[in-house]
């Protein structure tokens, strides 16, 4: 039914693009809309959809979120001073982080992803992976629409220990939780490879634990 060669390298090579976002290339609105619509059909908790996204183009207002993003930088200098030498990929993942903490305002395009639903108590586990669980598959779709159509995006979330300050800065009402942030922009090339993971099996526990 589908090309699986297509989609699986789709699902496999949808990277957190950080160094190779287009940083001069405009993005269409109509783009961001399509992806958005496409995303609309994925799950959600009781039918709830209420997702709600906050997409920032204007220099001023980039601006302003990349400067309180970028205050992530000292974490990130200090989850990777603790970070063995030789896990050279996570090295390779903290390094390219920072580029994007002092990049971001550059991005053509800030997304941040967010749920019109607030838990009132984050211990109930059920309400709270039920709330995750109704907004974070939508991210994932849009970022695979964008994907598909030359576009490239890197989930984050460090700016979230500042939510309230950013919601400030956007107007973004109390009850309204964002999730997430995503630098949006054309990919610089298109190739991507396989990340390395380990073999399905380590994983998978089949019947019980
Ligand atoms: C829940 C979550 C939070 C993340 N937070 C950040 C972040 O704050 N900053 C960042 O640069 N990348 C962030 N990432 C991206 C990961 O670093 C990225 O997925 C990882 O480097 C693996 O790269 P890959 O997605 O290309 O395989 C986050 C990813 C997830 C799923």
């Amino acid at each position: 039914m589908f090309k699986l060669e297509e989609t699986d390298k789709l699902l496999t090579t949808t990277r957190a693009v950080r160094r190779r976002l287009d940083f001069d290339r405009p993005v269409e609105r109509e783009v961001l809309l399509d992806c958005v619509r496409i995303s609309q059909q994925a799950p959600t908790g009781s039918n709830s959809q209420k997702w709600r996204w906050v997409i920032l183009t204007d220099a001023q207002k980039k601006l302003a979120i990349a400067e309180v993003y970028r205050r992530g930088c000292a974490i990130l200098d200090t989850v990777q001073a603790d970070t063995p030498a030789e896990e050279q990929q996570t090295h390779r993942v903290y390094d390219s982080a920072r580029f994007l903490a002092l990049n971001l305002h550059r991005a053509p395009v800030i997304v941040i992803p967010c749920i019109e639903d607030r838990p009132a108590n984050f211990n109930d586990h059920c309400v709270t992976a039920t709330t995750y669980g109704s907004i974070l598959p939508a991210v994932w779709s849009f970022q695979l629409a964008l994907r598909s159509r030359g576009l490239g995006s890197a989930w984050t979330t460090l700016h979230l220990i500042w939510e309230q300050e950013v919601a400030g800065l956007l107007d973004i009402p109390n009850d309204v939780m964002q999730v997430a942030l995503l630098p949006v922009a054309y990919t610089v090339g298109q190739e991507f490879k396989l990340a390395d993971r380990p073999d399905p099996e380590s994983i998978v526990h089949w019947n019980c634990w």
